[in-house]
């Protein structure tokens, strides 16, 4: 048999994995892609013919025994397919792959399934690598932000295969880094989506704000949004809202493609996974949840239609002193988005020592994904301290920062309660913040219930110990 030609093979030859299988190509590596169709398999290499930027081979294959016979040796395979699917293929490959061979999963998997992934496949002798991406189509092709974790060893022979594919953020970082141990790798791209939700919702609390509160039409709010491009608040989320204000429908019915649109979020679980793992190790991740229970109500599109005419209360808000106002307010959730996530992403370390550089967390989502934004260079330059805070919110010169743009924050929020349009995540971030700065809350009225009808005790504040009260009913 001729030599194995072929660096990596992607199994998975969906818009993600053949989009990736180019780019990989257009830095000299040479790609397999396999599909189980051949037509499939023979439409990659089609379509790879076509692609004139690639300096590597590629070529698609059928036949699972050829495909991993073409692999050079440690075979890498990476995994681009559903998440329902991995288990399916593991079982597949596993029968055929031999000792020290690398399987990557690059989906979004949960981390708690490629933890229980990783530890099956070591017992087998295979190395195992749990690989979040971002940046959908377009970032696959040209440069995606990429988040490894698993098994170190493995993670060392694929480095200098998968970096030249990243994208590469404005100080020239590579964006992909080893995200640490276990499920780490996924652990962090679900964070980094549970960030994503909080992010979109908080854009489009500002549409539904100045566009059905404020009356402002879509080319004034597109000016809005394109001006922030030039401020603190620059990132991919602002830069993409702005086209979409102004985008004709497509089935040209002379109105905007947004009017057109159901107000019905979708959703494939991973802002949900993130809230879950935020409440399982108990940390408030609270701009997250309200984004991810603001999809779940917009999911209720027939019973708001009911429900708009039964409930009532004020419509309608005065836009033009709130304009200056909503910088300052999205800045300082959009900080606090990022630090509740920071935050998670500590507490895991802590928990399931997944030993993840926060530093490169920040870092590498600079470039290439979904929440990429000037903003995660402070976050860079807090992590890279010798003793970062475990949450920005923490530190003295966030703080300050913060001190000084909460009244905006406050100011949007009051508006959108007083004018009666729902901002659950501007909210949940002003609620946020106000717990951090409340050294007294009122969980001492919860103890006092929580004994008074369960005996669970309470702590004093003048003594240590545990106690408890036999509270009087008064008549
Ligand atoms: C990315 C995205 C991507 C995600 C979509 C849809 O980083 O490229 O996070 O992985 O699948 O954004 O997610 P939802 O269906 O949950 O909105």
């Amino acid at each position: 048999m001729a030599n194995p030609n072929f660096d990596i093979g992607i199994v998975g030859l969906g818009v993600m994995g053949a989009n990736f299988g180019f780019n990989l190509a257009s830095h000299g590596i040479h790609v397999a892609g396999y599909h189980p169709h051949k037509e499939k398999a023979d439409a990659f290499t089609q379509h790879a013919k076509a692609e004139v930027s690639q300096k590597g081979l590629v070529q698609g294959f059928s036949d699972l025994k050829i495909f991993l016979n073409e692999l050079k040796k440690p075979r890498i395979v990476l995994m681009l397919v559903p998440a329902g699917a991995v288990d399916k293929v593991i079982e597949e490959f596993t029968q055929l792959l031999d000792k020290h061979d690398i399987l990557i999963d690059g989906g979004n998997s949960h981390y708690l399934h490629t933890q229980r992934r990783l530890d099956r496949l070591s017992d087998l002798g295979l190395r195992y690598l749990g690989m979040g991406i971002s940046g959908g189509e377009s970032g696959a092709r040209n440069g995606p932000s990429m988040m490894p974790g698993g098994d170190p060893d493995a993670w060392k022979h694929v480095a200098p295969l998968l970096e030249p594919a990243a994208a590469v953020a404005d100080d020239g970082t590579p964006c992909i880094a080893w995200m640490g141990r276990g499920g780490s790798g996924h652990f962090v791209k679900m964070v980094h989506n549970g960030i994503e939700y909080a992010l979109m919702q908080l854009l489009s609390e500002v549409y539904d704000l100045l566009h059905r509160g404020g009356g402002l039409s879509h080319a004034h709010l597109q000016r809005l949004f394109t001006s922030w491009q030039d401020s603190s608040l620059a990132s991919y989320l602002i830069d993409i809202t702005a086209d979409i204000l102004t985008q004709p429908d497509d089935q040209n019915t002379g109105h905007l493609l947004l009017d057109q649109i159901r107000d019905k979020a979708s959703q494939k679980g991973t802002g949900k996974w993130t809230s879950e793992a935020a409440f399982e190790l108990g940390i408030p991740t609270p701009v997250i949840d309200a984004a991810v229970s603001a999809r779940n109500l917009s999911d209720y599109y027939e019973e708001r239609q009911q429900t708009s005419k039964l409930l009532s209360g004020p419509l309608g808000i005065s836009p033009d002193t709130l304009q200056a106002r909503l910088a300052g307010a999205l800045e300082t959730a959009m900080f606090l988005s990022y630090s509740q996530g920071m935050h998670l992403i500590d507490k895991a370390n802590k928990t399931y020592g997944f030993n993840t550089p926060i530093a490169s967390v920040a870092s590498i989502w600079r470039g290439g994904c979904i929440i990429r934004a000037d903003m995660l260079n402070e976050f860079v330059d807090i992590y890279s301290h010798d003793t970062p805070p475990v949450n920005p919110i923490f530190s003295k010169e966030h703080a300050d920062k913060l001190s000084m743009l909460e009244s905006d924050l406050r100011a949007v929020v009051a508006q959108g309660a007083l004018g009666g349009i729902p901002l659950s995540a501007f909210s949940a971030s002003l609620a946020y913040y106000d717990s951090w700065r409340s050294a007294r809350l009122p969980a001492n009225l919860i103890q006092a219930q929580r004994d008074y009808f369960g005996s669970h005790t309470y702590e004093r504040l003048d003594q240590n110990g545990s106690f408890h009260t036999h509270w009087h009913h008064q008549d």
